[in-house]
C-alpha cells in the first residue's frame, strides 16, 4: 500500500480524542492498516495509532520480534486492536524508557500499569481479549494513549528523564512505539 508521513508532535491532530470504527472488514478499513503496516516497518517501529499518521479513528497496530538486539526485551505479537478498552489488573506502576515515532530521537521514562486486560477487535470484528504485563502492557497503554490524544512526554513524572537517544543511550540503535 503506502508509506505515510508520521504526525510529529505539535501536530494538534496528535491531541485530538479518536471516533471509534464502526464498520469492520471494510476495504477503507484494511487500506489503513496495510498503511499503517508499512509505515512501522519502514521506521522499524514497535507500534502505530491511526492518528499518527491523521486518519482519527481507534485503530492501533503493534508487534515486537526477539531481536537480538534487544536480548532483554520479550517478544509482542503482531495485533491489529480495533476500539481497545483497558483496565489495570492492580495500581502496580512501572517506570521504563519509550520512545514515539511522533517524538523522533528522544527517550523519556514513562510509569505505567504493570499488569492489564485489554479487549477489542480486529479489522474482521473479532474479538481480542488478553491478559498481558511487562513490555506488551506497555506498548498497548503506549499506543490506546494515541487514541487519546496522550503523547508520552505528557506522561513523564520528572522531565529530567527526557532526554536525546544519542546521549541517554550512546551507540545504541533502539525501537520506537
Ligand atoms: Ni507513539
Amino acid at each position: 500500500m503506502a508509506i505515510r508521513e508520521v504526525l510529529k508532535m505539535g501536530d494538534p491532530r496528535l491531541l485530538e480524542k479518536a471516533r471509534p470504527v464502526e464498520r469492520f472488514d471494510t476495504p477503507g478499513l484494511h487500506a489503513l492498516i496495510a498503511d499503517l503496516q508499512d509505515t512501522m516497518k519502514a521506521l522499524d517501529g514497535a507500534g502505530i495509532a491511526a492518528p499518527q499518521v491523521g486518519v482519527g479513528l481507534r485503530v492501533a497496530i503493534f508487534g515486537v520480534e526477539r531481536n537480538p538486539r534487544y536480548p532483554d526485551a520479550e517478544p509482542v505479537p503482531f495485533t491489529v486492536l480495533v476500539n481497545p478498552a483497558l483496565a489495570p489488573l492492580d495500581n502496580e506502576l512501572e517506570e521504563g524508557w519509550e520512545g514515539c515515532l511522533s517524538v523522533p530521537g528522544m527517550r523519556g521514562l514513562v510509569p505505567r500499569y504493570r499488569r492489564l486486560r485489554y479487549q477489542g477487535y480486529n479489522q474482521f470484528g473479532k474479538a481480542i481479549d488478553r491478559t498481558v504485563g511487562g513490555f506488551h502492557a506497555r506498548v498497548v497503554q503506549h499506543e490506546c494513549d494515541h487514541l487519546d490524544g496522550v503523547l508520552y512526554p505528557m506522561r513523564i513524572r520528572d522531565l529530567r528523564n527526557f532526554g536525546f537517544n544519542e546521549v541517554l543511550f550512546p551507540g545504541q540503535d533502539l525501537i520506537d512505539d
